[in-house]
């Protein structure tokens, strides 16, 4: 197939494609901008998922990472998942597994088990509750405040990530088990980065991911996930805010956003898997029907669960 990236030919492919295989296109907030471009909808890693869970196309096109193709995955087994670059992993989701875990839990075993969405299926299947960066604070506080809906179980274990844990311990006082992991592509974002940044737009407001180290999230006005970023983007009076998250979501924020102007705080925080996927890549996977994201049922049956549990308590 010879069609010239990023021509008006190759999106015209794409939405004949997306016709003759009655497919929705899903793309994260971090993807390149000829991907958010073709997207039916933006958005963060569990916003996506549960769009997958209420469509009624038949084949859902991820873009995305590994993990979050197999959440949507899990909670619509009818439909057929895909990911035009099934190699496209997220780096923290890889630092645990479900042997790691197992053998924490025996180490803990009064502990209640919360994981973050950036896992896989096979961690999640060992949780109690799923949470996102959206709703972590609500899932620790919710089970602080009902151990009976956990057995009485009085301690918690939280992983993968370090500092998403860090942030939940200082907004609920809980001290948490923890896990060794980071996001390789956040911990590049430094306390001098943003006091830069600071200094080069003194009316800026200062927004970051709660997976930056706890020395950056200090000197932000406030740490967000990707949809609520977006959503302060909206309502805040500011007119200049700097991003302290992976670089691809200022693309987004632009153009929801004309009147605005967005500073990266680190032109280093790129995440190199979410840019694996581009428009060439979706038309093969709309034309082979490749490469399909499945999880087996047993692990699937349990990681819903986890994925529920978060519904219902949050
Ligand atoms: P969000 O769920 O906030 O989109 O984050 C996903 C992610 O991978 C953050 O690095
Ligand atoms: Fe994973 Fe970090 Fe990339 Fe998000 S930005 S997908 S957490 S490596």
């Amino acid at each position: 197939m010879l069609i010239k990236k990023g021509s008006k030919s190759l999106e015209e492919k794409i939405k004949e494609l997306k016709k003759k295989r009655n497919a929705v296109i899903l793309v994260h907030n971090y993807q390149l901008p000829e991907v958010q471009d073709i997207a039916d909808l933006r958005g963060d890693s569990l916003e996506l998922s549960r769009a997958a869970a209420k469509t009624d196309a038949k084949v859902i096109v991820f873009c995305g990472v590994h993990f979050m193709a197999e959440t949507a995955s899990i909670l619509c087994p009818d439909k057929k998942v895909l990911m035009p670059d099934v190699n496209s992993d997220c780096p923290m989701a890889s630092m645990i597994t479900a042997q790691d875990l197992i053998k924490l839990k025996e180490k803990n075993p009064k502990a209640v088990v919360v994981g973050y969405v950036n896992t896989s299926a096979e961690v999640k299947a060992e949780l109690d509750v799923c949470c996102t960066s959206t709703n972590a604070v609500s899932v620790v506080n919710a089970i602080i405040k009902d151990r009976s809906a956990f057995d009485g179980k009085d301690e918690i274990i939280f992983i993968p990530d370090k500092y998403l844990a860090d942030f939940v311990e200082r907004k609920t006082g809980k001290k948490l088990i923890k896990w060794n992991g980071v996001c390789p592509t956040h911990v590049k974002i430094l306390p001098e980065d943003i006091k830069r940044e600071r200094k080069f737009h003194p009316f800026a407001k200062v927004i970051v991911h709660p997976e930056c180290l706890p020395s950056v999230i200090a000197l932000a006005d406030q740490a967000l996930s990707t949809s609520k970023m977006c959503q302060f983007a909206k309502e805040t009076e500011a007119k200049e805010i700097i991003i302290g998250t992976e670089v691809g979501l200022i693309y987004r924020l632009k153009l929801d956003n004309p009147d605005k102007e967005f500073y990266p705080a680190s032109e280093a925080a790129v995440c190199p898997n979410m840019k694996r996927t581009t428009q060439e890549k979706i038309v093969w996977a709309l034309e082979e029907l490749k490469e399909e994201v499945k999880v087996s049922d047993e692990i699937r049956r349990r990681a819903r669960k986890s994925i529920d549990k978060m519904l219902e308590i949050v």
